[in-house]
């Protein structure tokens, strides 16, 4: 099976104070996997040292089978960072901030073909904001803007799609269209890592959960139960995008 990602025995530490401890994890392609924990275990910090944007103190790194030191195809990730702001004070519309995405695929000099338009159309589209390709991403609500930000990524057809919170603050209508979006992406073909506090409407879409607990991995296989999901009057709602498959795959790893 090809790896799209490889940590081994990675570490990191931030003045001296380590943040991540001996971490290995191997995502392969085709993985919907769901980085969890609380707040500050070091999540962020897993998917930045991932891409090369923060240095490992021990361990090693592969991206595509190829040590992060030799890797080169950034083109072929997608990153969406933690709370990027997307159009904050800039007049940008979503179709010119999704075609930014496109950048990298198509280099800055070659003006965009029918395929970079069809790329950015599909992506907008595949988030649910095809009606206002033409507005000013400042006139979007922050889940707009969020999934703007999304359609970018998409926009350059990553193999590798990497999101650190892309529901944190978003409203339901959002996430619902980000679960949509991801699920056209992974019938693609597509591997996604996600960092998430609550998985909401993507739980269905996710085949595999990661657990971070200062700075190691405290769990690594299926998507746990949220304490009191049963009792929560959103469970039904998360069910009408199960996968045909449904609940009974998590039981099958
Ligand atoms: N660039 C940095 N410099 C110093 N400390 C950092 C830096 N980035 C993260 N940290 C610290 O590392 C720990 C883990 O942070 P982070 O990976 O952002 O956690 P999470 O994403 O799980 O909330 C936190 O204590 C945070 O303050
Ligand atoms: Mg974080």
């Amino acid at each position: 099976m090809t790896s799209v990602l490889r940590i081994e025995h990675g570490a990191v530490a931030f003045s001296g104070r380590p943040v991540l401890r001996d971490l290995s994890l191997i995502v392969h392609t085709g993985d919907v996997l769901a980085i969890l924990g609380a707040n500050g275990s070091g999540k962020s910090t897993l998917i930045r040292a991932a891409l090369g944007l923060v240095p490992l103190s021990d361990g090693s790194v592969e991206l595509f089978e190829t040590p992060l030191r030799r890797f080169r195809q950034w083109r072929r990730i997608g990153y969406v960072p933690q709370r990027m702001g997307a159009g904050s004070g800039v007049p940008a519309t979503v179709r010119e901030v999704v075609a930014a995405g496109r950048l990298g695929k198509r280099g800055f000099l070659r003006p965009p073909g029918a395929r970079d338009r069809k790329a950015v159309h599909d992506a907008i589209a595949m988030v649910g904001l095809g009606s206002r390709a033409k507005d000013p991403v400042a006139t979007l609500s922050g889940g707009q803007q969020q999934r703007t930000l999304i359609a970018r990524a998409l926009a350059g057809e990553p193999d590798l799609l990497v999101l650190d919170e892309p529901t944190a603050g978003v409203d339901a209508a959002s996430q619902e269209a980000f679960a949509h979006a991801l699920r056209v992406f992974v019938d693609g073909g597509g591997t996604v890592v996600l960092v998430a506090h609550e998985l909401g409407p993507l739980r269905p879409v996710v085949t595999r959960a990661v657990v971070v607990h200062d700075g190691v991995i405290a769990h690594d296989g299926p998507v746990p139960e949220p304490a009191g999901h049963h009792a929560d009057p959103d469970h039904d709602h998360v069910h009408p995008h199960a996968p045909d498959h449904g609940e009974g795959f998590w039981g099958t790893r």
